[in-house]
């Protein structure tokens, strides 16, 4: 039987900005592929029989880390979690030490979570497993970036000329970094509408336009991606209150309006309702793609485990 083609050229998944258009697209045809079997009555493949996978996550997940659980499992892998809190972390090891231990019971794939941005690539030089990031500061967040390209592209067929507003806490967001070299790659047109306060510096150097006006920013947009207003990144006050946050920034019916006709809501998750998004239009089926997003989210994360695990196939561990 030949070897399923290899899609990635690195062993790691560390960030959008190392990727290639070729690489993107090919991770996003392999995730559409396990869209329906996540649908079908048996969801298991054995892509991955015989794998080990461990989650190791210092930050908070509901979203990333049980879907890259279900997504190993689904193909066939053995998945650890790790429990940070209980683990000897607690004690004072350090995050080079805890991937160290793990990586010493040889897994194949290490997904890993960290507050500090550059986390994920310093444990790849260090450990001879595949190492994902799935979230380092306010640096990156691939799969999330990944998972959001495949929901438009099944959406709307494409993404060239596409008009995609990232609107709320641009500053403090790696899926608003992720999702900014992702689609302007792919040849959407980006813009980023959010107040001053809320901009990283010279956000023009990401070739995005910039709109500190939220209905100007929405006029015409194709999609409108919310962001979580991440108060727990935030030292000192960046908005005066979240009542007036969600007057001037928030996503409702009426600022929607001011998007194209059929624009489509997007929103990574966990959502702050009732201060960047309306639970109206959150809930909205007819244009919020926030459940879908979720759905996806399994299937890209399948595709990530299978194309680092062809890498690992060909040529071993990393050592
Ligand atoms: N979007 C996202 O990363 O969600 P979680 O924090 O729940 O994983």
């Amino acid at each position: 039987m030949t070897a399923p083609a290899a899609i990635l050229k690195t062993s790691h998944l560390l960030g959008i900005q190392g990727l290639s258009v070729e690489e993107i697209s090919d991770l996003l045809d392999l995730a559409d592929s396990y869209v329906a079997l996540n649908r079908a009555a048996e969801k298991k493949s054995a892509v991955l029989k015989g794998r080990t996978i461990i989650n190791l996550f210092f930050e908070a997940s509901t979203r990333t880390q049980s879907s890259f659980e279900l997504a190993g499992k689904r193909l066939g892998a053995d998945v650890l979690n790790m429990s940070v809190r209980t683990s000897s972390v607690s004690k004072g090891e350090t995050l080079l030490d805890t991937a160290a231990t793990l990586n010493a019971m040889r897994p194949d794939i290490l997904i890993v979570r960290h507050y500090d941005s550059g986390a994920a690539e310093l444990l790849s030089h260090k450990l001879d497993c595949s190492v994902v990031n799935a979230g380092d500061g306010s640096h990156e967040h691939p799969t999330q970036a990944l998972l959001d390209a495949l929901t438009i592209l099944r959406r709307r067929g494409g993404f060239e000329g596409l008009i995609v507003a990232i609107c709320g806490d641009v500053l403090h967001s790696r899926v608003a970094r992720s999702n900014i070299h992702l689609l302007s790659k792919l040849g959407a047109r980006v813009r980023l509408v959010a107040p001053k306060t809320l901009l990283p510096a010279n956000a023009e150097r990401f070739g995005v336009e910039i709109f500190t006006d939220m209905r100007e920013g929405l006029a015409g947009a194709d999609i409108v991606m919310m962001l979580r207003l991440q108060l727990e990144r935030m030292a000192g006050a960046f908005i005066p209150s979240t009542r007036e946050y969600f007057h001037f920034y928030g996503l409702d019916h009426e600022k929607l309006a001011l998007a194209k006709p059929g624009a489509l809501v997007m929103h990574p998750g966990p959502m702050n309702r009732g201060v960047e998004i309306d639970s109206a239009v959150a809930d909205d089926i007819e244009v919020s793609l926030i459940q879908e997003q979720v759905e996806m989210g399994v299937a890209m994360r399948m595709a990530v485990l299978d194309a680092l695990a062809r890498g690992i196939a060909s040529g071993g561990r990393n050592t």
